[in-house]
């Protein structure tokens, strides 16, 4: 039988701690919005149909969010539950699985919302929670399990007993639902607790007690389910993205000399062998091919792409740069919109001019070419193969393979003038 599979992303919520002009949910970390990284994590785990529930800010998200997903609006903020009825015009008539995920919660695997979800179908359960084992677990919905670790229900913080609030298992608020049954039990909810809101948290209870299955996936690492409330947090969570990110490379076999002081965003792809050296930034989509190295100190930008062997040194900034095998730009260099050709050597102090405070030009530079230091190349300029310029030139014309181009004023030296001034 096919079964749908949903995803409904809570995204309507205010978060006043952030102290920003901007909703929370729009705040980057490593450059892609907190409410971004939401959606696309149920996308990476496989989900194509999904509902954002807007409603703080709304045009704010939907502009990061985009035309590819769907929208549901939630014009009071009455709570979980309230938010998810808001998206249950997109659930009718589906049979199947929704997940419903907070959007403020970015860096949950993509993993374990599929481990959420297969093991809700496997044990046919109308609702699977992700949990955790938190030491201190004030703020958050405790899990209640009856003798035989079966959940009976969520209790909010504000709404504990005094025993209830000793309980370590958390509510990480992220969920997998039979979509009938989801349906079903959001219409018995009602705002009787202390905060008079409609509680996603009740469907629990309300399925116990018509006798439906329900379960939990203890989640391994508490990090995935941290939320995103003020910039102490966000920047929190960009170090656990950090450490993951480069750990992943590291397994793959980049050598990364300080973990802490490396800085790569998601997509990037790195070749064996390649050693990163401290200080370094690498943004989304670059390609570094094997037994390159990179930094200290270097800024590898958007559209970079490096073949095998190239060596980017200290206090170097690329961007849009493709570099053939073997080449070198090893110190205080600028080269962006610039195709460098396979054994080059850029000096020191090279500037690609590609700016001309209207349109962005590039430079093309042929295979086995030297670059004299402190060379300005005025874009659009296309250097041939094995072409050799002289330190301190500015290149703005193109220079014919094997050519030697100098472009600089020539020396005049006025014997005794400082002695004499
Ligand atoms: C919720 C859970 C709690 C869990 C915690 C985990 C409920 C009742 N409680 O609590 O058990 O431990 O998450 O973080 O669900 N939102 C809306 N509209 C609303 C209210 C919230 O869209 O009317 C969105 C928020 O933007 C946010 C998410 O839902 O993305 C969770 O809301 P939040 O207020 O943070 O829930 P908690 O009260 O912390
Ligand atoms: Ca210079």
């Amino acid at each position: 039988m096919e079964q749908d599979v949903m995803a409904i992303v809570m995204a309507a919520g205010k978060g006043t701690r952030m102290k920003s002009k901007k909703s929370k949910l729009v705040q980057k970390i490593y450059g892609k919005e907190v409410v971004k990284r939401a959606v696309e994590n149920a996308e990476k785990a496989g989900v194509k149909d999904i509902v954002a529930v807007v409603g703080y800010k709304k045009e704010e998200v939907m502009e990061v969010l985009g035309e590819n997903i769907k929208y549901a609006f939630q014009e009071e903020m009455l709570g979980t539950g309230h938010a998810v009825m808001q998206a249950t015009k997109y659930l009718e008539g589906k049979k199947g699985k929704v997940l419903v995920l907070n959007g403020d919660v970015p860096i949950l695997r993509p993993e374990t919302l599929n481990t959420l979800l297969n093991k809700s179908i496997e044990n046919k359960e109308s609702a699977t929670l992700l949990t955790a084992i938190y030491d201190n677990p004030t703020g958050y919905g405790r899990i209640v399990r009856d003798v035989g670790g079966n959940i009976e229900a969520i209790v909010e913080e504000k709404d504990t007993t005094e025993s209830q609030k000793a309980i370590k298992e958390i509510n990480a608020g992220i969920y997998c639902f039979d979509i009938v049954e989801l349906l079903s039990a959001l219409k018995e909810i009602k705002p009787n607790n202390s905060q008079g809101e409609y509680y996603l948290t009740d469907v629990i209870k309300i399925m116990n007690d018509k006798g439906l299955k329900t379960g939990a996936v203890i989640v391994e690492d508490n990090t995935e389910i941290l939320g995103v409330n003020d910039r102490i947090q966000l920047e929190m969570l960009t170090k656990v993205l950090q450490i993951r990110i480069n750990t992943e490379h590291m397994r793959n076999g980049v050598t990364i000399e300080d973990i802490n002081n490396t800085y790569i965003y998601d997509d990037v792809e790195i070749g064996m062998d390649t050693i990163i050296h401290p200080n370094t930034t690498i943004k989304s989509g670059v390609v570094i091919g094997e037994d390159c190295e990179i930094g200290p100190n270097s800024y590898i930008r958007e559209g970079c792409k490096l073949a095998n062997k190239v060596k980017i040194g200290s206090f170097v900034e690329i961007k849009k740069a493709i570099i053939g095998e073997g080449s070198k730009v090893p110190h205080l260099s600028y080269m962006g919109d610039c195709e460098i050709g396979s054994h080059c050597n850029i000096g020191c102090g090279t500037i690609t001019c590609n700016y001309d405070g209207f349109h962005k030009s590039k430079t093309i530079i042929g295979d086995k070419s030297f670059i004299g230091s402190n060379t300005n190349l005025v874009a659009p300029v296309t250097l041939g193969d094995n072409s050799f310029v002289a330190a301190g030139s500015t290149i703005t014309e193109d220079v014919p393979a094997d050519s030697l181009a100098i472009a600089r004023q020539r020396q005049t030296n006025k014997e005794g003038w400082n002695k004499n001034k």
